[in-house]
Parts: structure tokens; sequence; C-alpha cells
């Protein structure tokens, strides 16, 4: 990466590349969404902070497509996720979409590296490109060293790690990442959120994390607060 570049500086004139518009959902007669609306940028870190239960996984996973809002749009660059179907949604979030969880979801029966290349597998990219691409994101993310082994045999860190490489495997215009560092030490947190916050600027991808205040103030352009499924404010950094 451009190491004068700081990864803190908001991106230019970037693209839009996530436009969220009065996003509701309702769990029964709970309303969990209550007219979310924001836009995110290629090469842009948002963070969205709250309490427990205010509603933050509910949103990443209507903006993933694996959860549909009742009303209101999102757009992903040129796709309006309310007007796809089911099948449609799974693709675009296959093709389009990176995903990082606390709990970071490896798969413990395939190595590091087949868990890298497993989204690439399910696009059907040519073998020999798996093969380059998973590599070079293994080194990109300090595990060549570890391309065989199995998570079972990982640290926390370092699963974390391979799931960061997982998730940029298929260059997704978007990443979201739900408390990517809630089950790490305070040291392999703060190495996952360099790690990220390089990669976003370096690929300019767009991400939302869910994480802690605190620790987003260190990687992220934006913050947005959330109470009972309202954005109540947005601030700088966190
Ligand atoms: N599948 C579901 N069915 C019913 N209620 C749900 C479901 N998922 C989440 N909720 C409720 O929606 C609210 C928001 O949950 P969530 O988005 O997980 O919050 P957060 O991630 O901010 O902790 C909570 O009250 C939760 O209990
Ligand atoms: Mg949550």
């Amino acid at each position: 990466m451009d190491l004068a570049v700081s990864p803190r500086v908001a991106p230019q004139n970037a693209a839009t590349v996530l436009r969220v518009e009065r996003v509701s959902k309702n769990y029964g007669a709970r309303r969990v969404l209550n007219e979310v609306s924001f836009t995110l940028a290629a090469g842009e870190r948002v963070a969205l902070v709250g309490p427990s239960g205010c509603g933050k996984t509910t949103l990443l996973n209507c903006l993933g497509g694996v959860d549909r809002a009742d009303s209101g749009s999102i757009r992903l660059n040129d796709a309006a996720l309310e007007k796809l179907s089911s099948d449609e949604l799974a693709t675009l979030r296959r093709e389009r979409i990176g995903t990082i969880f606390q709990f970071f979801h490896l798969l413990p029966t395939l190595t590091a590296f087949e868990n890298v290349e497993l989204p690439m597998q399910l696009l059907n990219v040519p073998t020999r490109e798996r093969r380059t691409r998973g590599l070079e994101l293994l080194e990109r993310v300090k595990l060549t060293q570890r391309a065989e082994a199995f998570p079972g045999q990982l640290s926390g860190g370092e699963m974390q790690r391979v799931a960061i490489a997982r998730a940029l495997a298929h260059r997704p215009e978007l990443i979201l990442a739900d408390e990517p560092t809630g089950n790490l030490d305070s040291v392999n947190g703060e190495n996952i959120l360099d790690l990220l916050a390089e990669l976003s600027t370096e690929l300019k991808i767009a991400m939302l994390m869910v994480t802690h205040s605190a620790e987003a103030a260190r990687i992220c352009h934006r913050s947005l607060h959330m109470r009972d499924g309202v954005i109540v404010k947005e601030t700088l950094g966190a």
C-alpha cells in the first residue's frame, strides 16, 4: 500500500457504493429498524455503534441480502435489493458482498487456503486463478506459512485473518463486518482493525462495521449511532 496515504483520510470524490433510504423492518409488532438512511462511498469505512438489541445486526442482514427490509430502499451500485427475487438476492450476496463475523465462521474441515478459495469456487473461478488469488490474499494477511492449517490449529487472530482473506476473495463491492474484534484480545483486535483499514483503503472497498466506538475511532471515517432502530446521530471518527 501507499504508506503516504493515511488509512484515516476520508476518500475524496469517491463514488457512492451503497445508498440506504428510509429502511424499516418489523419483527411481529415490534419495529426493529425505523427509517434508516445513509450512504457509503468507495473506500469509506463507517462504524455502526449502539447498545445491544438496537438493530445493528438486523441492519447488516438487510444490507447483505440475508434478510429483507419491510420498506425503504437499499441500492448497491446499480442493484436495488428490494426489486430482486430470493435467488437474485442470494447471487448478489455471493458475488458482490464480503462478510466478516465475530466468531469467524470458518469451515472446520477445510484448510485456511480452502476456506479462502471457497467463495471463488462457488462463483466458478478457474482453479489456477483461485490458487493465485488465494495465496496472494493469505500472503497479504501474513498467513502464507499457515495455508495448510485447519481452523482448529489457528489462534483467534489468525482465524479472523483467514476470514478477512475469504471476505475479499471474490473482490466484493461492500464489506459488512459484525463485531469483527469482539472475540479477540485487544492486541489482536487492533491488528485486525489495522488490516481492515489498510485493505479497504488499498482496494477502495466500502465497509460498514459494527463495533465499539472506542476502537472504531481509530480507523473509521464516520460513525452512525443507533438507538432503538433509529440512527440518532452521525459523527466523524467515533
Ligand atoms: N429473527 C428475529 N425474530 C424476532 N426478533 C428478532 C430477530 N432478530 C432480532 N430480533 C430482535 O430485534 C432486535 C434487534 O436485534 P439485533 O439486530 O440483533 O440487535 P444488535 O445487533 O444491535 O444487538 C432485538 O430486540 C432482537 O431481539
Ligand atoms: Mg448484533
